[in-house]
């Protein structure tokens, strides 16, 4: 038996964002594996969709329909969940969204959902399940989503960037955490390096600037060209969290490409520089 069927053969996970791209990946392949999946999503009825689609391959679904940016609805969900089940073994905080602009172009309202969404969602969602995961006393996995973004920079990706640089500390203060309390609970920061999904697809909010909107499109056609099957990437990050790595890449290297970038410029201490991917990316 492999680890991951070992491991996430059996129990409930729940996954925020899985009505579409990589929670939706993670969903399916969770589903596959035989656990009971709460497929949760803003919008309900992608939730269900997915949930239908676990279900019809013969594994066990719901749906939630959950917006992480509420604290109430994800202390609600935590509490109606260990209830019904018992315990919750996975909890991956995926829902997270792109925005795209100059800082002050960006439409405060924007900046707020971004910075709830990206940073909010996942740290109450850790707010929420942990204390129940704690008292339940079984061991139990939880999986943020971070990016190959919470090591380097990108202008303009500014919102999105600096969300992802605090997912990445949140989830190593969390590790540390949980070891402190002596936690059963793994953390893992799950780094996708590009994976095709439909993150660009959505305008930035009302009167998103013909700038971001060229940005936008850029950075889609590059998903759709050079970004990694969905399924083969998400098969990736459910093996690495059922090994309970702490890092999980679906493309190492662009990790440590990114990695080695972020610590030469701490390092030297120059001014900002682009890499020259976004400099090509910026010109294009
Ligand atoms: N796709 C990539 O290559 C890539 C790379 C690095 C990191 N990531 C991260 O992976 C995660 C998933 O991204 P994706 O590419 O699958 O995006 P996606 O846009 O394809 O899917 C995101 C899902 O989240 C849902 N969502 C949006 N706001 C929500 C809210 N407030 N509450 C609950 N659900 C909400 C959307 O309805 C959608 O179904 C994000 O955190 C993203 O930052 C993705």
């Amino acid at each position: 038996m492999s680890i991951e069927q070992e491991v996430f053969g059996s129990g409930v996970a729940v996954v925020t964002g899985a009505g579409a791209g990589i929670g939706s990946g993670i969903a399916r392949r969770l589903g596959q594996l035989g656990m009971h999946v709460v497929v949760t999503d803003i919008a309900g009825d992608r939730a269900e969709a997915v949930a239908a689609a676990i279900r019809a391959q013969g594994g066990r679904a719901e749906a939630q329909t959950l917006d992480v940016s509420r604290p109430a609805e994800l202390d609600r969900l935590a509490a109606d969940l260990f209830r019904r089940h018992g315990a919750v073994k996975l909890l991956v905080n995926n829902a997270g969204i792109e925005t795209i602009g100059f800082s002050w172009e960006v439409p405060a309202e924007r900046w707020e959902t971004t910075l709830n969404v990206n940073i909010h969602g996942a740290v109450h969602g850790v707010r929420a399940f942990v204390p129940h995961m704690l008292k339940a006393g079984q061991p139990a996995w939880i999986a943020n989503l971070a990016s190959v973004g919470s090591f380097g920079v990108m202008p303009t990706q500014t919102a999105y960037i600096m969300s992802k640089h605090a997912v990445q500390s949140f989830s190593e203060c969390l590790f540390l955490e949980l070891q402190m309390a002596k936690a059963p609970i793994r953390v893992s920061s799950v780094i996708p390096g590009m994976l095709k999904t439909s993150i660009f697809d959505e305008a930035g909010g009302k009167g998103e600037p013909p700038a971001a909107s060229h940005h936008r499109k850029v950075m889609r056609e590059l998903m759709s060209t050079y970004g990694m099957d969905l399924d083969e990437g998400c098969q990736r990050i459910v093996a690495q969290i059922a090994e309970g790595r702490f890092w999980v890449s679906t493309q190492p290297e662009m990790t440590t490409g990114m990695i080695a970038g972020r610590v030469d410029f701490l390092t030297r201490q120059t001014d900002p520089t682009l890499s020259e991917q976004a400099r090509h990316l910026l010109e294009s």
